[in-house]
């Protein structure tokens, strides 16, 4: 049933519970790329409105399971470079599942399992990347393709040693360029301040919001070329939530984020353009405002008005 070779099957079929290789310990994949830290400057292509943005991850007829139970059905959707995609839809949607399938973390879920196309595109000269490739190296999958829970999960580690865990395993750093590394990614992350006279202490010793901030900076840190956040304000009082919108806002100029939300607020302040899913089906998506001004489909209307959900 599973197929290995991606580029000679039109429908790769990905049975989680048979696939090799997983990588349980680096939920949150630990590091995605050595690609440089600091944000370059917003590119005129990247600005919402522009229409210019170029696919970067593609889904095509996309259907998952968890057992019999069918979570997403032919579900088609392109997710655009250095732009801001929010998922949307009320709660069992499969908002998350898809988010998990992108990443593969749905690999340690028993009984998880996938039919269809989705691919990222590599560098010039290079074949998309089939995502569903059973025999697809997930860790380097994960090097790429970054992801903030809900649920904050740091290690039981120092706060300093989350930050630095992945730099660590990929990069060659110095003490001062690690140090460095660590501030930049706490302070985008929002939680500089409060942490930076106890950067040795227990990560499990923060609270919950601060927890979820460090696990947005141990996420950063490597420079992922994908960061796929759900509901990462979830647990956030409203300053951390808009220093977090800001940081998403930032780094989109480099990076390509997908967020889940719940909040309507902040899928229309944050992002460039909104999926609506409504029952495991995608049933509409496109520019943010017109999703929340103009858009097509009544389920969509209803639900960014809040009328269900
Ligand atoms: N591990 C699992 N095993 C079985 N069913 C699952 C599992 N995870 C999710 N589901 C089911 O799949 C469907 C989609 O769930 P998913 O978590 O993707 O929804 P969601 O849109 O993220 O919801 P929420 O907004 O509440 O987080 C739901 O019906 C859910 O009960
Ligand atoms: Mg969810």
């Amino acid at each position: 049933m599973m197929t290995n070779d991606s580029k000679q099957s039109d429908d790769t079929i990905l049975d989680s519970g048979r696939s090799a290789s997983t990588s349980e310990g680096s939920s949150v994949s630990p590091v995605l790329s050595d690609a440089g830290k600091q944000p370059k400057d917003q590119t005129a292509d990247s600005r919402p409105g522009s229409g210019a943005a170029q696919t970067l991850i593609e889904i095509r007829d996309f259907n998952s399971w968890y057992g019999d139970f069918q979570a997403i059905h032919s579900l088609s959707l392109e997710i655009p470079r250095h732009q801001v995609t929010a998922f949307i839809g009320p709660s069992g949607c499969g908002k998350s599942t898809l988010l998990k399938w992108i990443n593969r973390m749905n690999d340690i879920v028993p009984g998880a399992t996938a039919k269809g196309h989705m691919q990222i595109r590599q560098d010039e000269g290079r074949a998309d990347l089939n995502i569903l490739d059973p025999s697809l190296d997930v860790v380097s999958l994960r090097r790429r393709i970054g992801i903030v829970f809900q649920k904050p999960n740091p290690f039981p580690k120092s706060i300093y040693d989350n930050v630095a865990f992945g730099p660590r395993l990929h990069m060659r750093l110095t003490k001062s360029e690690m140090d460095e590394l660590v501030q930049w990614s706490l302070q985008k992350a929002a939680v500089w301040e409060e942490v930076k006279d106890r950067l040795h202490a227990p990560a499990l010793g923060l609270s919950g919001g601060q927890q979820q901030r460090l696990c947005i900076a141990r996420a950063i840190a490597v420079g992922p070329e994908v960061l796929l956040m759900d509901e990462p304000c979830s647990a956030l009082d409203p300053a951390s939530t808009l220093a977090i919108e800001d940081l998403i806002f930032e780094l989109r100029s480099q990076y390509t984020i997908v967020i889940v939300t719940h909040n309507m607020q902040q899928a229309s302040r944050c992002s460039d353009k909104t999926a609506f899913f409504f029952e495991g089906r995608l049933i509409e998506s496109g520019d943010t405002e017109k999703i929340f001004t103009k858009p097509e489909n009544k389920q969509t209307d209803d639900y960014v008005r809040g009328k269900f959900g």
